[in-house]
């Protein structure tokens, strides 16, 4: 009996779900089973997106041959060759004998290789499209995401991504279809990550280079082939797969992995788990012979920090443990801090092999001092356990004070703080603006200095908004907003009269002459600006103290050929300078708003009460 659900009014998934698989391609368990999902198309021709496994064919073309209802098939794109999207090709060749294949040069070598058929397929390459009526398809190649034929398409009409194996996950559908139906982050997350880091995880460079293709692209929707079908909230997985495509870890803190025969190696790691938890330092532990590799694979992509700790066995390093390791290297590991302990009871050898195998991965920073056991852990021994806690939890501050990790979703190597200098960041040629927003019959509006065109087409600008700001919330509640460009006739007023109070508690639009709207029915600013431009937001990313909102251009209008305000031009000619203080007054002044705080030293968290910046920006008065 067929089992499909409706995606669009014209597109349809026809995959199917399979929880007897007990490893998925022979190495991986799926405990929650795993979905081969196809789509079928139904425009003027009707197109289908891949096959599926063997395991599931039957319903998948019990599937294929209700939705279409009678229609024939025109077209099968053949988007990804391994066998857990193609086995079903030559059944469906046979039922579908008219239809069109339509793939690459890569991949009609390797449908050659796997099947003795007949194929005249339509060749494609990067950048030719498709037209079925209706829809335009648009083909993307994607090599080593994650086979070398792997091309996506994307449907220029309804803006959807047909991703293949990208944005997949290990785990049945489950009667859901839409990563909106289910709590993606808890119950789907670790499994999407255990998906990505074993199955693609190798290809970090090729996953970065589709998702650079895939920015240029205004995408309302994601179809993986496995796993759920994204239609909001992209950045809950696009987020993680910059991170985990540049190497980069999630979370700031410690995963232990450990091979132990007689327990003595994991009384070692439990120690230094328990020292570490100690300093307030996260912590994770596996047992190797316990856990499957394909976890601790996952688990090392999430951790900045990574302990091995490893028996000597047959004079190498014990053998899940070897595994784990080998599996690594394989998955090109980078950017970890690593530290390891030994045991041997007569020659331990482990530490070193284990240092020697990941010395070839990519800045892997691995802890000079091994604590190396004889049997078992002795007191003597205690204080390098101990000051190896210390260094991990002194490298995992820093990595916090930083600020990489989880909180900025940062992509870089962690910066070093000693070597940013915060004056730095006002050689940046900001603007100021007039953000406003509206929600219901509430108009409000603030002041933002970082607002900039990304791309022209489609022609989308993002903007940064403290969330301490009242305009940040409206904002996040209704996706629209207004930027009023301040020019440089603006006089401090509007500074005042938007920028050093809060909205929620004042109407900051009562003593203005002016009820200009724009299409969307939000305010703006119509004097002393050269331009408004509406926004719609298609996108956010939560960057702790701002949120990042991204947004369509729905209107844009220029007022005037002032030149715009860059933050410079208003310290200098808008911003009043602060009146010298008496002699013995002690204090610090805001340099962006003028604000005077009065006593001896500035707290380091000190946020400026009218404007809404740090301690950073004040200077001694
Ligand atoms: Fe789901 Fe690379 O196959």
């Amino acid at each position: 009996m067929h089992c499909i659900k409706k995606i669009t009014d014209d597109l349809i998934w026809v995959g199917a779900n399979d929880r007897r698989l007990a490893m998925f391609e022979g190495v991986y368990s799926v405990p929650g089973g795993v979905s081969y999902n196809s789509y079928l198309l139904l425009d003027e021709k009707t197109v289908l997106f891949d096959t599926v496994d063997k395991a599931v064919s039957r319903r998948f073309l019990e599937n294929v041959s209700f939705a279409l209802d009678g229609r024939r098939l025109d077209y099968l794109i053949l988007q990804h060759m391994e066998p857990d999207h193609s086995a079903a090709l030559e059944e469906l060749l046979l039922r579908y004998p008219d239809v069109k294949v339509v793939c690459n040069a890569k991949t009609m070598t390797l449908l050659n290789q796997f099947f003795d058929l007949d194929v005249d397929a339509v060749i494609v390459k990067e950048g030719d499209t498709l037209n079925t009526g209706r829809h335009t398809l648009n083909f993307v190649m994607a090599p080593m995401v994650h086979w070398p034929e792997v091309m996506v398409t994307y449907d220029s009409t309804d803006k959807i991504l047909f991703s293949a194996d990208a944005f997949g996950t290990f785990g049945a559908l489950n009667g859901a279809l839409f990563a909106d139906e289910v709590d993606f982050n808890a119950d789907y997350m670790n499994e999407a990550r255990r998906y990505y880091t074993n199955i693609v995880g190798k290809y970090g460079t090729q996953v970065v280079s589709l998702l650079g293709k895939a920015a240029t692209l205004d995408i309302q929707m994601i179809c993986p082939l496995h796993g759920f079908v994204w239609r909001e909230r992209f950045s809950d997985i696009i987020s993680k797969y910059l991170l985990w495509g540049n190497y980069q870890p999630e979370e700031n803190g410690v995963m232990i992995a450990y091979a132990s025969v007689y327990g003595n190696t994991e009384n070692a790691a439990e120690i230094l788990s328990s020292m570490l938890r100690s300093k307030g330092i996260k912590t994770v532990m596996f047992d190797v012979s316990v856990t499957h590799a394909s976890e601790i694979i996952a688990a090392s992509f999430r951790w900045s920090h990574l302990v091995f700790a490893s028996t000597t066995y047959n004079a190498g390093i014990f053998v899940s443990m070897e595994e784990v390791i080998n599996d690594l290297v394989a998955h090109n590991i980078q950017n970890r801090h690593v530290a390891i302990i030994e045991n041997g009871s007569w020659a331990a050898t482990s530490g070193g092999l284990i240092r020697e195998k990941l010395s070839k991965c990519k800045n892997i920073n691995i802890l000079e001092q091994c604590v190396s056991i004889k049997s078992g852990l002795k007191d003597a021994q205690v204080a390098d356990l101990e000051a190896m806690a210390e260094v991990i939890a002194a490298d995992v501050a820093a990595l916090d004070e930083a600020g990489s990790g989880t909180d900025d979703g940062g992509l870089g190597v962690a910066a070093d703080a000693s070597n940013v200098d915060p004056k730095a960041m006002f050689k940046f040629s900001y603007g100021l603006f007039v953000l406003t927003a509206k929600d219901g019959d509430k108009d409000n509006g603030c002041i933002i200095n970082t607002a900039i065109q990304i791309t022209a087409t489609p022609n989308r600008i993002s903007i940064a908004v403290n969330k301490a700001n009242f305009t940040h919330d409206m904002i996040v509640k209704t996706g629209l907003f207004n930027i009023s460009i301040l020019s440089t006739s603006a006089p401090f007023r509007i500074f005042e009269q938007f920028g050093f109070h809060s909205g929620s508690d004042t109407d900051k639009f009562a003593d203005s002459a002016y009820d200009e709207r724009s299409a969307n029915g939000l305010r703006y600013v119509p004097e002393h600006v050269n331009c408004m431009i509406s926004g719609k937001v298609v996108d956010s990313y939560d960057y702790g103290t701002h949120t990042l909102f991204i947004a369509d251009v729905t209107e844009a209008i220029v007022l005037s050929n002032e030149a715009s305000v860059t933050y410079q031009y208003y310290f200098e000619n808008i911003k009043p300078k602060p009146v010298p203080p008496g002699e013995d007054k002690k204090g610090f002044v805001c340099k962006i708003c003028g604000y005077v705080y009065e006593g001896d030293s500035l707290p380091e968290d000190f946020i400026c009460p009218l404007c809404k910046h740090g301690a950073v920006d004040f200077e001694p008065l």
